[in-house]
Parts: C-alpha cells; structure tokens; sequence
C-alpha cells in the first residue's frame, strides 16, 4: 500500500460512539496500520490517548473513501447535536488537511478539485447561521501550522466578502483565490520558507516571486478563473502603487487581491509565529489603517473593522 493512496483526517473531526463509515488507519513505524474497521465506533478514551501518542492528530483514510468521510463531516454539519461553534470547529478541522494537500500533494490540481465543494460548505454554513463567520474567525490564529495560513486567509475574505455585501457565486470564488493565493510558494524552498530570521536579499528575490510561480500554476488549469489568477498574482501589490510584481496601483488592483492582501497581512500580524508576539485583532486592523497607510484599499480596511466587531458579537 502507498501512502498516496491515503489522505489525512484530522482525530478531532470523529464523533466519538457515532459509528464510521470508512477504515480509519493510523501510522506506526512509517506502515499505514488498520486502526478501526467501518461500522465501528470510536471509544473517547481512545481519541484522548491516540491525541496524546506520537502517531499524530490525524488518521489516514483511504482515497476511495474521501466520498464518505465528507458525507460523515456533511452529516455533522446538519447534526442538531451540534452547536455553531462546534459545527465551525468540524469544519475548519476537516478542511485543514486538504490545505496541507495544497502544499505536499504533486498534484495540485486535484487538490484544486477537491477545494470547490470545501468552499461551497464554507459559504453555505455562513449563511445559513449568522454567528459561523463569528466562530470560524475566532478559532483561526490559535496555532501556527504553516498550512493555517491559507485556510485562515480564506475565512477572512469570505467574511470580508460578506461584508461587502458579495453573493453565493462570488464568495465562491473569492474563497478559492484566497486559498489559492500563497499556491506558488510551492516553488519557494523550505528553507526559506521556514527561516526563522530575516531573509538575505537572495532569498528575498525567491520569496518575492511566489506570485509569479502561483500564476504559472494555476494557468495550467482550465477551470481557474481569471478573477482566482489574479488575487494569486496581485496579492502583494500596493494601493499606494510600490507593491509587487507589477507596481500597480488604486482600481489596477483587482479587488480580490485588494481583499487578499488585507486578511494575508491580518493573518500574519495575529498569528504565534516563533520571531514575533501576535497583535490582537483590532490592534492588527489599526496598524495597517495608521502605520501602513496608503497600502490598502481604505474602505476595504473600514469593511474588515465591521467583519470583527461581529467576531466580538458572536
Ligand atoms: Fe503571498
Ligand atoms: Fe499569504
């Protein structure tokens, strides 16, 4: 058996005493081992131990079974069992390690696949309860998986994109750019993607053309759209017109990489990162209003200050 053949399904994401639908497997010794047969249920003294073991916060599952364990994290999402919050956690846990897919999987167009109907539970969960963007933001931040990242800055532009009053279609695809928006970092090296001083000016220039790399990527695709390649290509641009690669400024921006580079640099100030303490949140939004003036579309910045105040309401 390959490890390709398998996919990661986060411990926390299994209902204990609910019966599955699919083999869980975990890893010892680099062998993926049969854990838990379908139709079994899971003991809660065992999720506890196995959280606590070096086998990791996650079991392997089968690719063929991907089918039934999105059903299985469906049925949590509808469950009357669950409350807001830990429907947000199920759903942000379970989408987790498809982001890491993002990154490790050669083939980033499954991946790409994959990410379509995850949005789609995201945007359907915000806006059938008002309180979901409240939960989701306020659970991201919380560690600081590399991964996190692409996932969180998804959240937030929906929840930005909500702010701006976008409909089903277009949070739809604001979610894919923004889950997109780091793809090209793929092409980065770990080392300097994981450095944990400054970066010399060499490896700055690598950093720095993650856009382009992300752009080449997802023009492979056929199904990306224009508006997903650009939040990818310009999401380090500057309003003020000193960003890069291109220098545009203002309206050149395509607004979803203007909303992009508001929630990336957001994520990045509020984040445990080893070199830095976070900011809170409203002190991060106030930074980049006063200290980093003239970067950001200003009545984007003003949206995300209303997209938090609702976190604080939740
Ligand atoms: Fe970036
Ligand atoms: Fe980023």
């Amino acid at each position: 058996m390959s490890q390709g053949s398998f996919f990661k399904v986060r411990i926390n994401t299994m209902v204990p005493g609910k019966p599955t639908t699919f083999d869980l497997h975990i890893k010892i010794n680099g062998q993926n081992i049969l854990y838990l047969r379908a139709g079994d249920r899971l003991q809660p003294e065992k999720i506890k131990s196995l959280d606590s073991k070096d086998t990791g916060s996650f079991f392997l599952v089968k690719e063929e079974d991907r089918k039934a364990y999105k059903q299985y994290v469906h049925e949590q999402m509808i469950s009357d069992d669950l409350n807001v919050r830990e429907k947000a956690l199920v759903l942000r846990e379970s989408s987790m390690t498809l982001v890491e897919e993002l990154f490790e999987q050669p083939d980033v167009h499954s991946a790409l696949d994959h990410s379509k109907p995850l949005i789609k539970d995201f945007v359907e969960f915000m806006r059938a309860e008002p309180e979901a963007m409240g939960h989701l933001i306020s659970l991201s931040g919380h560690d600081f998986y590399t991964y996190n990242h692409s996932l969180d800055v998804g959240i937030y532009s929906l929840g930005l994109g909500e702010a701006l009053s976008y409909g089903k279609k277009e949070l739809e695809e604001l979610g894919i750019a923004a889950l997109f928006h780091d793809v090209g970092k793929r092409h980065v090296s770990l080392d300097i993607l994981c450095k944990k001083g400054p970066l010399n000016d060499a490896e700055w220039a690598q950093m720095q053309k993650h856009p382009q790399f992300g752009l080449a990527i997802l023009n492979e695709n056929p199904t990306v759209t224009d508006a997903v390649k650009a939040a990818c290509f310009e999401h380090h641009e500057s309003w003020a017109g000193n960003g890069y690669p291109q220098q545009l400024s203002g309206q050149e921006i395509h607004p979803f990489a203007r909303i992009v580079a508001i929630t990336d640099t957001y994520d990045a100030m509020t984040t445990q990162r080893s070199y830095n303490v976070p900011l809170k949140p409203v002190d991060a939004v106030t930074t980049m209003r006063d200290k980093l003036a003239g970067r950001y579309d200003p009545e984007i910045l003003r949206a995300m200050y209303s997209v938090l105040f609702k976190l604080k309401a939740a």
